[in-house]
């Protein structure tokens, strides 16, 4: 009999799983909640509530799922792992715990603090008092962070003190971020390159994903105010296998090994983000799920069945997973609406979404039917993912395809990937 299998989420990271999950030969059905019209083409999208561990696993019991695979954080914050786990059932996605990784940015330090994992230095405040005399004899930059999540917003790289200072009153006293703010951390400002690192755990084993590099600001050149992501591309120049053996044995087999020590077994997606300094690979920050927009990329360069490796890293038993690196390369450049991280339109219609070559893929995130139309329901609309031997046919293809796909206010960065030394060189 084949796998039932549920992916919890609704966005472009969600429908580049889905789309991978898919052409697994062990998977019979697959469901997505709450999905969106991309995941809907794949999977039957199914209306529930992800952030309620509850209703989410009275579902998957009542519909026979042997395997609930987690899309973003707030599920797992919520506790679905510990639920779904109770119950016996299997899901890939850390218990409430173990997503401290993500969830508490002061438990994340303290964890790689306390087990010699490089990391930048910190010290934590719980009052603004006192964490602004200390901001007032410092170096700059520094960085100002909550605690909790801010839906990535949270964080401050300050360039001196009055900016610092804003900052602690905004997350301490406006209480810009809510509770995720009431302790906030002030770190090192580390330099390098910066680059995401993924890996499929089952708590002991870990196999590494490709390496991604997203571009977080609104605009061309890194500038405006900072978005979800506007694009990545994966593998990168700077990813060769000394490197990749180095994060492997400095950042994730002893984070792992930490998790496990405390009593936190991490099973699931962990995504290192990474800056690579003259010092060597220092933790920015962990998140406890994959990146939206790097799966996007990730996904097309895997080969081999994920859904297999997936139901293997839920039963501890990763070391019998077989998933390849395809050689080649994927660019992931996002249609966003007008006006977005800001305020933006919902309801235009898209054209064009299938009419994409075959060297490119469309993965939807904000959009909606409007009967039988397509229309923009969100601020990142979809990415279109150009596949490629190398970095700039990659490249070439995610922008000549997106020339395809339109909406009303349509916007996108057009330096996706166009300073990889692969490209600069060329
Ligand atoms: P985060 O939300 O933790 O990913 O932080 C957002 C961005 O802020 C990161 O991608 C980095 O570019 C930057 N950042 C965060 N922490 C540091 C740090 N300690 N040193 C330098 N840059 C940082
Ligand atoms: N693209 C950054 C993230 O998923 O956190």
């Amino acid at each position: 009999m084949g796998m039932r299998l549920l992916v919890l989420g609704g966005g472009g990271r969600e429908h580049a799983l889905v789309w991978k999950l898919a052409q697994s030969p062990a998977v019979d059905d697959l469901f997505c909640a709450p999905g969106n019209p991309g995941t809907a083409t794949l999977a039957t999208n199914v209306p529930l509530n992800t952030a309620d561990p509850v209703e989410v696993r009275v579902w998957a019991e009542e519909n026979a799922i042997d395997l609930v695979v987690v899309g973003p954080e707030d599920p797992l914050a919520a506790g679905v792992g510990d639920e779904l786990r109770r119950a016996g059932l299997l899901c890939l996605g850390p218990d409430k715990g173990a997503a401290r990784i993500e969830s508490s940015k002061v438990w994340a330090k303290n964890l790689l603090a306390d087990n010699g994992i490089p990391t930048g230095a910190f010290e934590v405040f719980d009052d603004s008092h006192s964490a602004i005399d200390y901001l007032a004899q410092i170096e700059y930059p520094a960085v100002v962070k909550a605690d909790g999540l801010a839906l990535g917003k949270g964080v401050v790289v300050a360039r001196e003190f009055a900016e610092a200072e804003a900052a602690v009153e905004g997350m301490m006293t406006d209480r810009v971020f809510g509770a995720a703010g009431n302790t906030i951390l002030v770190e090192e400002c580390l330099f390098g390159q910066e680059l995401s690192a993924f890996a499929i755990t089952d708590g002991k084993n870990h196999l590494m994903l490709p390496f991604a590099r997203d571009f977080k600001r609104v605009g061309d050149g890194d500038v405006g105010p900072n978005t979800g992501g506007m694009g990545c591309y994966s593998p990168v120049a700077l990813q060769d296998d000394a490197l990749r053996q180095e994060i492997e044995e400095v950042v994730m087999q002893p984070t792992l090994q930490a998790l496990a020590a405390s009593g936190n077994p991490y099973v699931g997606f962990l995504y290192a983000g990474l800056m690579i300094t003259a010092d060597g690979p220092q933790v920015i920050e962990f998140n406890c799920r994959l990146g939206d927009p790097e799966t996007q990329a990730i996904m097309p360069l895997l080969n081999g069945d994920l859904a297999d490796a997936a139901l293997l890293a839920a039963q501890g038993r990763l070391t019998e997973a077989h998933l390849d690196i395809a050689a080649s390369s994927a660019t992931c450049v996002v249609l966003a609406s007008g006006g977005y991280p800001g305020g933006y339109d919902t309801g235009c219609p898209i054209s064009g979404v299938a009419d994409v070559g075959e060297d490119a893929l469309v993965f939807q995130a904000g959009t909606a039917l409007n009967g039988e139309e397509l229309v923009t329901n969100g601020g990142r609309v979809l990415a279109v993912v150009g596949l490629g031997d190398d970095v700039s046919a990659s490249r070439a293809a995610a922008y000549a395809n997106l020339e395809m796909v339109d909406f009303d206010g349509a916007q996108h960065r057009g330096d996706i990937a166009a300073h990889d030394p692969a490209i600069l060189e060329a």
